[in-house]
């Protein structure tokens, strides 16, 4: 057999799973590239969510929301670019439209499913995540009708079963349990929360989804909100001054978050499951924050009350007498729940480094048609 036809034959047989393979295990000196952008459905609550709740409520945030990069409140509870953003951008795709989005969406390169404020229960409550799974479900089911009639920019039939589907919820579920149960009944509700994850998977799986991002839930109890409302006692803080049984909460949500992921992927064939440890990811930012550039980790730059939180339940950011900080890129949280634009960006280029990754899979392996380029 000559060099040719031996090319041919890797090139036209073995080509897809030698990439597989390489981009897999030889990550310094091979890396994929895109030639097409993955298609991304994303679900979760405010974390990821890029104008659904403006688009459902027909609410706009009210400045200084979006004042560092869109100049304009955007539909994100930020200051700027959430980390979907620049998960978006590391892959030169548009940022994702809201499935609500009902003034001209252009849903191509994928649909963000995600609502501020919700979680995984109670199941049928908008816009929880097994509702989000439906209105997936549902654009899936009808797509190919629409396109057949001539619509354009919508999710093309193939680019379906490639797609990524990124999920990041839980911290409403953890948050609002501790708003009137008292510890040992939260740790007992989490494996209900993780139910729900996991049958929102399965439905995906079974309409062909096949590769999963799913990350787990951060630091809860070094939140500014959580700091002023939740009763605890100085003997609760941990080093950093964070509410340790909040965070121990988060940390056994993301014990069995990453179980579920071992288990699904045991079962779930050619499917591609990725747990990233977004908890390592914020606390270590919080822990070593003036490393990263940050000053006071815990205190909002958006709020009212000054230190050591900046945080008030009646003058929110944005609401009349708030007072925002000068620079935001100093600042971890934004207002108090949600973080800073610059926080953001640092915790994306931590994530698109796979050390946080379980398995390391960089986030641009999910192509919908891939080349391999030596480096
Ligand atoms: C995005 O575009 C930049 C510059 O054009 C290029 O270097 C990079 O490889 C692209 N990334 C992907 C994932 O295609
Ligand atoms: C929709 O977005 C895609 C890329 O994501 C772009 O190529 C296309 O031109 C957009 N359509 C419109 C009408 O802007
Ligand atoms: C702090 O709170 C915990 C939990 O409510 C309690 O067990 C502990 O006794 C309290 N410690 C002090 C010093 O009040
Ligand atoms: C897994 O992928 C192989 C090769 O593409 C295919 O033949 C098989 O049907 C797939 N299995 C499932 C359960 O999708
Ligand atoms: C803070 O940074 C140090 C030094 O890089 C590192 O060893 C430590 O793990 C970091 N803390 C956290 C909580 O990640
Ligand atoms: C918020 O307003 C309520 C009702 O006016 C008041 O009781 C409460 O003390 C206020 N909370 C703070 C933190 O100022
Ligand atoms: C990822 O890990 C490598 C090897 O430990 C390290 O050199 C690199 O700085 C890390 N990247 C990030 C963003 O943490």
């Amino acid at each position: 057999m000559g060099v040719r036809e031996e090319f041919f034959l890797l090139s036209s047989l073995h080509k897809f799973l030698l990439v597989v393979w390489l981009c897999l295990s030889v990550p310094l000196t091979a890396h994929c590239q895109c030639n097409t952008s993955p298609v991304i459905f994303n679900f979760g609550d405010s974390n990821s969510d890029t104008g659904g709740f403006s688009d459902a409520l027909g609410f706009s945030f009210l400045p200084p929301a979006g004042r560092t990069y869109f100049g304009r409140p955007a539909g994100r509870l930020s200051d700027g670019r959430l980390m979907i953003d620049f998960l978006c951008e590391s892959l030169n795709s548009t940022y994702l439209t809201p499935y609500l989005e009902s003034l001209g969406p252009n849903f191509t390169n994928g649909v963000n499913f995600a609502v501020g404020g919700s979680a995984t229960l109670p199941r049928y409550k908008p816009f929880s995540l097994g509702v989000q799974v439906a209105q997936f479900i549902r654009f899936r089911t009808l797509s190919p009708a629409l396109a057949s009639k001539g619509h354009k920019d919508l999710v093309r039939e193939e680019n379906f079963q490639n797609a990524l589907y990124t999920i990041d919820i839980g911290q409403n579920d953890l948050s609002w349990s501790f708003s009137y149960l008292p510890y040992a009944q939260v740790i007992e509700k989490i494996p209900s929360f993780i139910t729900e994850i996991k049958l929102a998977i399965w439905d995906l799986y079974q309409h062909g989804g096949k590769n999963f991002w799913v990350h787990n839930t951060g630091p809860l109890g070094c939140l500014p909100l959580k700091l002023t409302v939740y009763g605890h006692n100085a003997s609760e803080l941990d080093e950093n001054g964070c509410i340790q049984p909040l965070n121990d909460a988060a940390k056994m949500f993301n014990v069995q978050l990453r179980a579920l992921c071992e288990e699904l992927r045991s079962q779930m064939k050619n499917a591609t499951i990725v747990y990233v440890d977004i908890y390592s990811i914020k606390f270590d930012l919080i822990s070593n924050a003036s490393k990263y550039g940050f000053q006071n980790p815990l205190m909002a730059c958006c709020g009212y009350g000054g230190p050591p939180y900046n945080y008030n339940p009646n003058v929110t950011c944005g609401q009349a007498g708030y007072k925002v900080c000068n620079e935001g890129s100093r600042y971890i949280s934004w207002d108090g729940v949600h973080h800073t634009e610059a926080a953001n960006a640092i915790f994306a280029s931590k994530i698109l480094s796979t050390n946080y990754s379980t398995p390391q899979v960089k986030f641009n392996f999910f192509c919908n048609d891939k080349s391999m380029i030596n480096s």
